[in-house]
């Protein structure tokens, strides 16, 4: 039996830089995800079409599964695809969605952010090409949402997701299904499995960090069984509900036992991690933890020696504060070099259009054409396959990179739960003053432009502004911006950057290589007047 009910809008559900994105108690309210997801169904108009659903099996997933296939069935949908377990990562839902043609995909997911009765839990919906949507969908659902005050849900009993199979509901069918084979048999097609495993039985030892999270079973398959590592070289491999008190942001902070095992007491050739929802990924080293925009920069410059990406890329993107590095392999690749807004709805558009390959951001998320999401697991084995052709120590690829590219020096300042209109007005000044800084000199940091970035998307032709205030001096860089994914205060990031040409000069720390660039970017912001804050909560 359908039922329709009846419910008092919320008009807070907004959708950030991927999705809405709340803390659990507030997502729990009476209808909360109902009347968001009405408001989605609406917007989509799914009476008749296929959807992907799944998450990162956080805290409430388990709940929120059942009510959206509750509601998709009372919709009309004809057919939802569902992760077994009500699991499936961001880039095997995006898989998903291109292999079953479906209309949309439904992701729980917070990403990175901690799980738990206390953690935050997240809604994406990504459109048919299989990434997130693009801004318009996502601001008419949120119109939608301010004034929807009814929706529709079968009553009855629970789905069961525990095992794969295929379920016919009131004209729906439902069907559970294991996201794993398929995803593996993606990577298939990309890589050489039996290179990557000559690499392992060479004695090249790794452990990669699942974090409690969705990628656990995966990298299980893809590692263990296909690949032939361990299974002791795998942690946190047990997907967790509240992914066992950690919080799944893989960078050194977080992932800082790997961090320590491999890059701190160099006891493993080559550690990796994944986030919540096994879109990001962190690359360590014996001695060296990679920074994703180098990671980024090798990936690309490295490509052709992967069977997937032989025929060249087509061209490459990053987001505005990625550093420069990928540009510079870019140009001597001769292809085009894309710079975007961050978040991947703009590489989306870029990759369905054939005009990029591959892709990626300063915050750990690397991907290419394969999906139209960001790949944890793909940035790992893109590594494992260029480790296993030029059989050279992490450390060793680096700095031969940096000898032949020049190094761009990258760190990001993260200062967290700030108040939020504090925030605004930080950002507000700077706008204000952008017109008088170029010119201006602070220290050894003398400014050649200064703007807010504004991008018009090649594809669509939307507009995006005030995605970022850039402040430039020939080798150096500093971006200001705030987060768009945080849920409580603000979250501004400043994004610090300096290339160095000279090799002799590439092994400094880099807190070291970039004090100067530092002291001017929290001057000239007056970060301390408007924060309070004289140092950075997360520095990555
Ligand atoms: C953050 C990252 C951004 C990424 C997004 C989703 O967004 O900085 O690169 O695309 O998470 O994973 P932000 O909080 O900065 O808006
Ligand atoms: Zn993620």
């Amino acid at each position: 039996m359908i039922l329709s009910v009846d419910a008092r809008p919320y008009t807070d559900q907004t959708l950030g830089t991927s999705g809405l994105r709340k803390p659990v108690p507030h997502i729990m309210q009476p209808h909360y995800v109902e009347l968001f997801m009405q408001s989605v169904f609406d917007v989509v108009d799914v009476a008749g079409a296929t959807l992907v659903l799944g998450g990162d099996g956080r805290f409430f997933n388990d709940r929120a599964i059942q009510t959206i296939l509750k509601m998709a069935v009372a919709n009309r949908v004809s057919h939802v695809v569902v992760g077994r377990g009500g699991l499936l990562s961001t880039p095997a839902a995006s898989a998903l969605i291109r292999a079953r043609k479906a209309k949309a995909g439904i992701i729980l997911s917070a990403s990175h952010n901690p799980g738990g009765p206390d953690g935050d839990f997240g809604i994406k919906i990504n459109a048919a090409h299989g990434g997130p949507i693009p801004v318009s969908v996502s601001d008419a659902i949120h119109q939608r949402s301010r004034t929807c005050d009814r929706y529709q849900i079968l009553a009855g009993d629970d789905f069961s997701l525990a095992e794969e199979g295929r379920r016919h509901v009131e004209g729906c069918l439902v069907e559970v299904v294991d996201s794993v084979r398929d995803y593996v048999g993606l990577m298939e097609t990309l890589f050489d499995f039996d290179r990557i495993g000559d690499l392992f039985r060479s004695g090249f030892t790794m452990r990669f960090d699942a974090m409690n999270a969705v990628t656990g079973p995966y990298a299980t398959e893809l590692f263990h069984r296909r690949l032939g590592l361990p299974e002791a070289s795998l942690m946190n491999q047990v997907p967790k509900p509240d992914f066992g008190g950690l919080h799944p942001d893989p960078n050194p902070h977080h992932a800082a036992a790997l961090v320590d095992m491999v890059a701190g007491r160099s006891e493993v050739d080559f550690g990796a991690a994944s986030d919540g929802d096994g879109d990001r990924n962190l690359i360590v080293g014996r001695g060296l933890v990679v920074s994703p925009s180098d990671s980024l920069a090798v990936i690309a410059a490295n490509a052709r020696l992967v069977p997937g990406y032989r025929q060249g890329l087509a061209g490459v993107a990053r987001s505005m504060p990625t550093s420069r590095a990928l540009d510079r392999v870019a140009a001597s690749l001769g292809i085009p070099a894309h710079v975007t807004p961050t978040g991947w709805k703009y590489f989306a558009n870029l990759l369905e259009a054939g005009l990029i390959t591959i892709c990626g951001e300063e915050s750990a998320g690397t991907g290419s054409d394969h999906v139209r999401e960001k790949d944890g697991l793909w940035a790992v084995m893109m590594w494992l396959a260029i480790l296993a052709e030029r059989r050279l120590s992490v450390a060793d690829i680096l700095a031969d990179h940096w000898r032949t590219y020049g190094r761009d020096y990258y760190q990001r300042l993260d200062f967290e739960e700030v108040d939020a209109g504090a925030a605004e007005e930080l950002m507000d000044s700077l706008r204000r003053r952008l017109p008088t800084l170029a010119g201006t000199r602070a220290g050894a940091f003398e400014v050649v432009e200064a703007g807010d970035f504004a991008y018009t998307d090649p594809v669509d032709g939307s507009v995006a502004t005030k995605q970022g205030v850039q402040i430039i001096s020939g080798d150096a860089r500093i971006i200001y911006r705030l987060s768009g994914t945080g849920t409580r205060g603000a979250t501004l990031r400043v994004y610090l950057e300096r290339f160095e040409p000279s090799a002799e000069r590439h092994h400094l720390p880099t807190s070291e290589a970039l004090a100067a660039v530092r002291d001017t970017a929290m001057a000239m912001a007056e970060v301390t007047r408007f924060t309070g804050r004289t140092t950075a909560s997360v520095v990555s």
